[in-house]
């Protein structure tokens, strides 16, 4: 490997911590987990490579789902019914019923934290359409059941629970970069961070390290996540030995802006918006005749992507559809969705009371990443155990995988998720944890092996920058691991992915500073994201049917007899990916008789809109 001199660890400057938790991640996941944990009176650090409220959960616009039946009847029953739905059957069945059933508790507690929900006229909290949510098991009208703070939703959630978590006396390692998991006989027993802004090398012990370290979204070229959804968790993972599960599942956001990725909140549909084509057709109403325009999101990704193949897509090379607002009365836009009317402004030049958005499918989101329960305990399957917990480690939110999204996820559910799975760690955390117990001592060895890679990495002096080669990664994404997918592409992507890998190898970091070195903090990004980016395209090339946002024009139906199973995928140094599956939780927590929802409703049947 042509890398250059490999300092040693004395050339580091060390300090070292003890907590009982120590979150990584500071978005909507990781702040209501550190907050539940504070709550408890564990000694809680949150490190976090970016200010909190910056986060990309600060982008979250629609809202946060919940049946609090403020605008009209609903239940936990067909919020869970949506969603089981919604995941096209590969979701856990008891992660999904918690869920659902959590989740009017998880809001009433933030509007207590204090976020600013926005409200009906009899002062309720306001909830709007989303795709996919419906009444009645799917066979009534669609449900407002999402919670809104205008479209600024994951923006509110952030500062109060930042709020709340400081005044519970977390301590925050702002600008810090987890570098990865110290693994001790087995256990995770803590974590080594990079402080960005002093150069200094940060090693935690704990009791408990929760991984919220967010999705992956930028191993695609185009995306709405932010440029630090990186999947550091996952690349982390992998490097731990553990598996990742359900990659080949990435959601596509049907309105993506055209050119840029910024995310249109589905809540503009929710709204009152609708797609057209280039003949001014309101064509979802030809593919999904009861929810047009809000079906779930695969759904209209696809109808979107078909409408521009067969050539009725919008502008000069025929590349994107059009969403109208501008029927909207001009108040409601202005009360409702007063961010995605500046975003279109900023990013398309258009005004929404007049003009259509250019839009298009962007990836939007990671339904897979680190097998947990639905405690948030990450799993280790072995031969004998498919729940095996991996003692020390949670992961919570995008990087984790409980897996209550299944196949797809429903619009709104991410906010949900990161509440009620934020807060369900720290309730587990407060039975798990032995109190009276010593916070593990520090492995030094293994803290050396983990400096060892990152002096490597500074000092890497190849011939391939970081940049080419992140380029080459999210246009290998794009074209092989796109919203239709078949065996020759996923094929070549693998073959290019796994070649990309090889050249890791062969990088070249030109600033070999300890201090704000964007490209030292790019570099491993990129070696994340790239364990991620070889796992989703392994793990689609591998599974042979279509099933939510996995669609397959060689497998065009979902094979449940083969394939209700998740996909595990482990990844060694050398690049090779071994899958393996486990079965999907089939039990429900609450019987019929108590209140429970009735298994028949949940049986897996053609998923139709
Ligand atoms: O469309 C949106 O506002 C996105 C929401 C979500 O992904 O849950």
């Amino acid at each position: 490997m042509p890398m250059g001199t490999v300092m040693s660890t004395e050339n580091y400057h060390f300090v070292d911590h003890k907590f009982d938790v120590v979150v990584i991640g500071a978005g909507g996941a990781g702040l209501r987990a550190t907050l539940g944990m504070a709550e408890q009176g564990f000694k809680t650090a949150c490190v976090t490579k970016v200010f909190p409220t910056r986060s990309h959960t600060v982008a979250a616009q629609g809202g946060i789902a919940a049946s609090l039946a403020n605008m009209g009847p609903d239940n936990w029953q067909w919020h869970m019914y949506d969603t089981v739905k919604g995941s096209d059957w590969l979701g856990d069945l008891d992660a999904m019923e918690y869920l659902a059933r959590e989740a009017p508790t998880a809001v009433y507690e933030l509007e207590h934290y204090g976020v600013p929900f926005s409200r009906t006229e009899q002062g309720k909290i306001y909830q709007r359409p989303f795709g996919g949510h419906t009444t009645d098991f799917g066979d009534g009208l669609p449900v407002q059941r999402t919670c809104a703070a205008a479209d600024r939703t994951g923006h509110a959630m952030l500062h109060a629970l930042y709020g709340q978590s400081l005044k519970h006396n977390v301590l925050f390692f702002i600008e810090y970069y987890a570098l990865d998991l110290i693994m001790m006989d087995g256990a995770v027993t803590g974590v080594v961070a990079w402080n960005l802004d002093d150069g200094t090398i940060h090693r935690f012990s704990a009791k408990m390290v929760v991984l919220a370290t967010g999705g992956y979204g930028r191993a695609y070229f185009s995306t709405t996540s932010a440029h630090t959804c990186t999947g550091d968790g996952g690349g982390m993972i992998t490097r731990a030995g553990l598996p990742l599960q359900d990659m080949e599942f990435v959601q596509f956001h049907p309105t993506g802006i055209y050119g840029s990725g910024c995310l249109i909140t589905e809540g503009a549909r929710g709204e009152g918006g609708y797609l057209i084509n280039a003949e001014g057709e309101r064509f979802m109403e030809r593919y999904a005749p009861s929810f047009k325009d809000l079906a779930s999101r695969d759904v209209v990704s696809r109808c979107m992507t078909i409408e521009i193949r067969e050539g009725r897509g919008i502008g000069p090379k025929k590349d994107h559809i059009h969403l109208v607002l501008s029927h909207l009365d001009p108040a409601t836009l202005h009360e409702r969705l007063p961010g995605i009317s500046e975003s279109a402004r900023i990013f398309a030049g258009i005004d929404v009371t007049k003009d259509p958005i250019p839009v298009i499918p962007t990836v939007h989101y990671n339904m897979g990443g680190i097998p947990t329960n639905y405690w948030g305990e990450v799993l280790n399957p072995d031969a004998r155990n498919p729940d095996r917990i991996q003692p020390g480690l949670m992961a919570v939110g995008e990087a984790g995988c409980a897996s209550v999204h299944g196949a797809n996820r429903l619009g709104s559910n991410s906010l949900i998720d990161l509440v009620v799975f934020g807060r369900a760690a720290a309730i587990r955390a407060g039975k798990v944890i032995d109190r009276s117990g010593r916070i593990p001592d520090l492995d030094l060895r293994a803290c050396d092996k983990i400096i060892e890679r990152f002096d490597r990495l500074r000092h890497a002096n190849g011939s391939i920058s970081t940049e080419a080669l992140r380029d080459e990664m999210l246009h290998t994404m794009q074209e092989d691991a796109a919203v239709f997918r078949e065996e020759k592409s996923l094929k070549k992507g693998c073959e290019r992915i796994s070649a990309l890998w090889r050249a890791l190898a062969d990088l070249k970091v030109s600033d070999r500073s300890l201090i704000w070195n964007s490209d030292l903090v790019e570099t491993l990004e990129l070696e994340n994201l790239m364990a991620n980016a070889i796992t989703t395209v392994y793990s689609a090339q591998a599974r042979k049917e279509s099933r939510g946002a996995h669609a397959r024009e060689d497998y065009p139906e979902r094979d449940d007899k083969n394939w209700r199973k998740h996909t595990l995928a482990y990844l060694s140094l050398d690049g090779k990916i071994t899958l393996s599956y486990r079965a999907v939780h089939l039990c429900l927590l609450t019987k019929p008789e108590d209140g429970g929802i009735d298994p028949q409703k949940i049986s897996p049947k053609k998923r139709v809109y």
